[in-house]
């Protein structure tokens, strides 16, 4: 069975960190999101993977996974462009897949067993999850058990049955697409499609799960996903140098070095990172090519070739190439260079 995973969209609730490269590869404890869905997906026995590409630098994306073999699966690339909803995406891999595949948004962190999802039986197949703030969500309201309405970020509250972002269908979802109409936003929703199988007396089969899985579009969700997943996953690795403390659960890979520091974790850090005269304190992940100079950050996602000199931080999210300094001087104001859509917070 192939999956399809979703790259494009437009990552309007992450910039700026969008500007310059798709939601998907933006690093999350070590890893860009769409490499922890590509090693999930592996992890539930997949091999064949077509990525679907969008228009905000694809070639990043190409050059990051080429054809796969250092992930161990295949991968294959459609392109998409423009954001034009997830069914249009779907709707393009038409060609390249087989009679059932899996859907998987690049940007959704569902790390459930999806073997129950891959053996279903009806046209399609989808996961629910209980959320606090449906409106956000395409939400589907069952009734004796059966999927029979589904609705895109609901006005009214309907349910809090919220569709996780992996999908299972076969080839009758196309016929549908094909017949579909552009919502209010003017994007082919996936939400409709299934609701065009459910009008015409298809089984939609569904699960719900819990536990946790996150979509992580907004700032908030990328540090929350940071927490988790350093949680869970993160070893105690040290491949760098230490001239100084390293508590817990810390990963520090090649040509990284601690002096004169604490680092507690569970913490990630990459490659060729300086930590020198400060504290880096729990859920942090560093990306590589940093250096933390008598800094203090915790609770924080700082990407590649980031600059933290004598400043403390947490809870933040910085992209890469970007340099945060403190000078003495007389004047209280701060002088800052800052991009489109950036917040700070003083
Ligand atoms: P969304 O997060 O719903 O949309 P977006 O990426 O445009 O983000 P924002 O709302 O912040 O502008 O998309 C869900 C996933 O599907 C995400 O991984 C991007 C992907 N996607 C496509 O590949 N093609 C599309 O046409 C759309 C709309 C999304």
């Amino acid at each position: 069975m192939e999956a399809v995973v979703l790259h494009g969209g437009q990552g309007t609730r992450l910039r700026p960190l969008t500007h310059t490269g798709p939601k998907q590869l933006l690093k999350v404890a070590g890893k860009p999101v769409s490499h922890w869905v590509i090693d999930h997906l592996r992890n539930n026995g997949i091999r064949d993977v077509v990525v679907i590409l969008g228009d905000n630098t694809p070639m990043r994306v190409v050059e990051y996974y080429g054809d796969g073999s250092k992930f161990d699966v295949r991968i294959r690339y459609v392109y998409q462009g423009r954001a034009r909803g997830l069914a249009d995406a779907v709707y393009r891999v038409r060609d390249v897949v087989g009679d059932r595949f899996l859907v998987y948004l690049g940007d959704n962190l569902v790390l459930h067993d999806l073997r129950p999802l891959m053996e279903f039986r009806g046209s399609a197949s989808v996961m629910l999850a209980k959320v606090p703030n449906p409106n956000r969500f395409g939400v589907a309201v069952i009734r004796e058990g059966r999927i029979v309405r589904l609705v895109e970020k609901p006005k009214e509250p309907i349910s809090d049955l919220a569709l996780v972002g992996v999908y299972a269908f076969d080839r009758e979802i196309f016929d549908v697409i094909e017949n579909l109409k552009p919502s209010w936003r003017g994007e082919l929703e996936i939400t409709d499609a299934i609701q065009g199988l459910v009008d015409r007396g298809r089984t939609v089969e569904y699960s719900i799960i819990d536990g946790w899985w996150k979509d992580t579009g907004t700032p908030e969700d990328i540090l929350e996903a940071n927490m988790t997943l350093l949680d869970r996953y993160v070893q105690r690795e040290l491949q760098g140098e230490v001239e100084g403390r390293v508590e817990g659960r810390v990963t520090l890979l090649p040509g990284s070095k601690v002096v004169n520091s604490v680092v507690r974790g569970p913490a990630f850090v990459g490659r060729n990172t300086v930590i020198r005269d400060s504290f880096v304190g729990p859920y942090t992940s560093l990306g590589d090519n940093c250096e933390v100079l008598g800094a203090e950050v915790q609770n924080s996602v700082i990407l590649d070739n980031v600059k933290l000199h004598q400043v403390s931080i947490a809870d933040s999210l910085v992209g890469q190439n970007s340099v945060i300094s403190r000078e003495d001087r007389v004047q209280r104001a701060h002088r800052i260079v800052v991009g489109e859509n950036s917040w700070l917070s003083l």
